[in-house]
């Protein structure tokens, strides 16, 4: 694995100590500081975490009513604490998130091991509300904050033979004790090809409901792509590597009928042990239509034009 010194690293690189500073700062923010940035309403804001400055985008935000910031973190999917819901809200707390790091390797121009602060240094952060469908049949609408997954590869420049991205979270048996026993293939990979990641929907989060990410939701660096099954959105990354083939992703070779590479919502194609037509929101009681692409196919079915999508699931 690549490391790269401090000695290798370019000014753009580097956090210089007065953004430390600002950074503990905001991060021990308060409501009030969110506020006056003209963020949350009141009802939204102080749910204990850390606070964090960011633009909302109106223009990106899911009319749906939001999920209870309750839900969302407490029914989660985090085989690394467990394989039921409730377990990654209950274990996740003792994973160290700071101090963090990110490896950044493979066809890149710029590859090296950063530290998550100089990773986020350059990104203004920014409030999109997106729904996220999983592969179980529930559904959830979440005000994540975080910047464009485009706007970070664009600064490392993948070479012209980087044709997926690969992502992999976190192996810390000692801190994930799912981790200790072979449910999965850890660590957990996932990946998207190269125009997927670019993608303007695509986000990287730090957040979610205006506060630093609760590490049951991934802290502290996700991937959001929400019109796909939830499983692709993975949770504390430490790698994210630009390849010339296909990564070989997690649930994929967990069971490769079941979980294809793509994996984009879609209700005409059935999971082999059930239909994929109908979803139900966390916290409603009628099941719901489950929308093409989640519901974001104006922005993305180009992607996949002229592609079966059965046989590309
Ligand atoms: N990432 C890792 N590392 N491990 C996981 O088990 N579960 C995935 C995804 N990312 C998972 C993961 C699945 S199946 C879903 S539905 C979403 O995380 C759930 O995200 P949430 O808990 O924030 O709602």
């Amino acid at each position: 694995m690549l490391i790269r010194r401090k000695s290798d690293l370019t000014e753009a690189d580097v956090t210089d100590p007065a953004w430390y500073a600002r950074r503990r700062e905001f991060l021990q923010g308060t409501a009030a500081l969110l506020l006056a940035a003209g963020g949350l309403r009141p009802a939204q804001a102080g749910h204990g975490g850390r606070a964090l400055q960011y633009r909302p985008r109106p223009d990106l935000a899911a009319k749906d009513a939001l999920t209870d910031f309750s839900d969302v973190t407490t029914y989660n999917n985090f085989y690394e604490f467990g394989t039921d819901k409730a377990s990654p809200a209950e274990l996740a707390g003792r994973l160290t998130t700071d101090p963090w790091s990110v490896t950044i390797d493979g066809e890149v121009a710029r590859p090296g091991t950063y530290a998550l602060e100089d990773i986020l240094k350059p990104h203004g952060l920014e409030e999109r509300i997106y729904r996220l469908r999983c592969v179980e049949r529930w559904s959830m609408v979440i005000p994540w904050i975080g910047f464009p997954l485009a706007d970070l590869i664009r600064r490392f420049e993948p070479t012209s033979r980087a044709k997926y991205v690969e992502f992999t979270t976190l192996y810390r048996p000692e801190e994930m004790p799912g981790q200790r026993r072979a449910v999965l293939d850890w660590p957990y990979v996932e990946g998207l090809r190269m125009d997927e990641a670019m993608h303007p929907l695509t986000l990287l989060a730090v957040g979610l409901y205006g506060e630093v990410l609760p590490n049951q939701n991934g802290a502290p660096l996700r991937l959001v792509v929400p019109w796909k099954y939830g499983f692709k959105s993975i949770k504390s990354i430490v790698r994210i590597r630009f390849t010339e083939q296909m990564p070989q992703t997690t649930w994929h070779k967990a069971a490769p009928h079941e979980y294809g590479f793509y994996a984009n919502v879609n209700p005409a194609v059935d999971h082999p042990r059930w239909s994929q037509k109908r979803e139900r929101r966390i916290g409603e009681f009628r099941k719901r239509k489950t929308l093409p692409f989640n519901g974001y196919a104006e922005q993305v079915a180009h992607l996949y034009a002229g592609m079966d999508l059965r046989r590309f699931f």
